[in-house]
């Protein structure tokens, strides 16, 4: 039997190494947990940076099989938060000193959505005199969107693989064009090329997946030398096509502790990233973002979508804190922190280290 502490120690990580290291549990997976807290203190230290996050539109041209918001869903109704909502949501970020937010959205192309998109940031970028940090996660778009959501000022984007296996990936997903895996590839690298602190992520625990998708998942992370990861276990919903394979998956316990697994093993992996410690984690465990945070992650991102949207942005069922306002949230998320031992980094924008060191300036 490999010795986890030996492998733990290794610079370098082959395929068969972290399917050992996956495979772990008991006293040996307890070990890749302390691992990757250590590397978290001495990287990036025990804090936690906030990003308001705010669910600006369940309007979607995807339908992919496992999410609640695809198109064909016909049982939501669909909504686009207003201009007054957003800048209020936005303010309330930067008045509680969160430092940056999240615009999350159904994917659209259109140019009356694009052009939407870009005069928000500019008018989210005038609170503060530019105080605030924007990521967006708005999905595939072409490079000269992305050029033009740069130039207004938006610094992060978020754009998940969903999985890395091509094969895995056209089984979740329908066969067209809309749904392209190397169309997605191509997007992560032209957010990249076009400057932006670029991040990716997987689900966790989806039907068909193998712990050898999820080795070469981590693997593919490190090939995109990505700056910022938000992952977390899939969750089934009714209304998706997916749904029929709910009897395959793993047990939901399991399904966490492989996820908080690879949390750490990612914060092994790529020691200067930010990685989120997501909702989905919440979903399964009332503690899951707490143990995300002992285990490698140090973003979290605080609902700020107004309360009457909230049931429409269900990607998956039993999503919490539908029902709290941004305060309560605020509130509950300190003290839960506090109870990690994590500070939170109010006031900050909390970029990836990992980015700032890839773009040291030649003098
Ligand atoms: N379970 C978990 N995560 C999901 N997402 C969509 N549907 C589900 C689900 N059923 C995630 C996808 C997407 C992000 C916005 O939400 O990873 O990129
Ligand atoms: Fe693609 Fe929601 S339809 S993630």
């Amino acid at each position: 039997m490999a010795n986890i502490t030996s492998i733990l120690n290794q610079q370098y990580f082959s395929h068969a190494d972290l399917i050992i290291l996956l495979k772990t549990e008991g006293a040996d997976q307890k070990q890749i947990f302390e691992k990757a807290a250590e590397i978290k203190k001495t990287e990036v230290g025990n804090k936690v940076y906030f990003r308001g996050l705010i669910e600006y539109s369940n309007i979607c041209s995807k339908d992919c099989f496992y999410c609640g918001v695809r198109k064909s869903n016909s049982n939501i109704q669909r909504y686009q938060v207003n201009d007054e909502e957003v800048i209020q949501a936005a303010q309330f970020a930067y008045d509680q000193n969160f430092a940056s937010i999240v615009i999350q959205s159904g994917e659209r192309s259109d140019k009356t959505f694009v052009k939407k998109i870009e005069n928000l940031i500019r008018e989210i970028k005038k609170i503060g005199n530019g105080a605030l940090g924007i990521t967006l996660s708005c999905g595939e778009q072409s490079k000269e969107t992305y050029k033009h959501w740069f130039d207004a000022g938006v610094h992060r984007y978020l754009l998940r693989i969903e999985t890395s296996n091509e094969d895995l990936y056209q089984k979740i997903h329908p066969q067209n064009n809309k749904h392209n895996f190397n169309k997605r590839i191509q997007s992560l690298y032209h957010l990249k090329e076009t400057g932006f602190q670029v991040g990716t992520g997987v689900m966790i625990g989806l039907p068909f997946q193998t712990l050898d998708d999820l080795a070469n998942d981590l693997l593919f992370f490190k090939k995109l030398d990505i700056d910022m990861a938000g992952m977390g276990p899939y969750i089934e919903h009714k209304q998706t096509p997916l749904y029929q394979y709910s009897d395959t998956l793993l047990p939901l316990k399991e399904r966490f502790q492989l996820s908080l697994k690879i949390v750490a093993l990612l914060r092994i992996l790529m020691k200067g990233i930010n990685i989120a410690a997501t909702t989905a984690m919440q979903t399964i465990d009332p503690e899951g973002r707490e143990k995300a945070l002992l285990t490698g992650a140090n973003v979290i991102m605080p609902n700020l979508t107004p309360l009457k949207y909230r049931e429409d942005y269900l990607l998956y069922e039993d999503k919490p804190c539908i029902d709290e306002e941004a305060d309560a949230c605020k509130n509950c998320l300190e003290a839960r922190i506090h109870r990690t031992g994590n500070e939170i980094g109010y006031n900050e924008w909390g970029d990836s280290l990992h980015f700032k060191k890839k773009r040291v300036p030649i003098k």
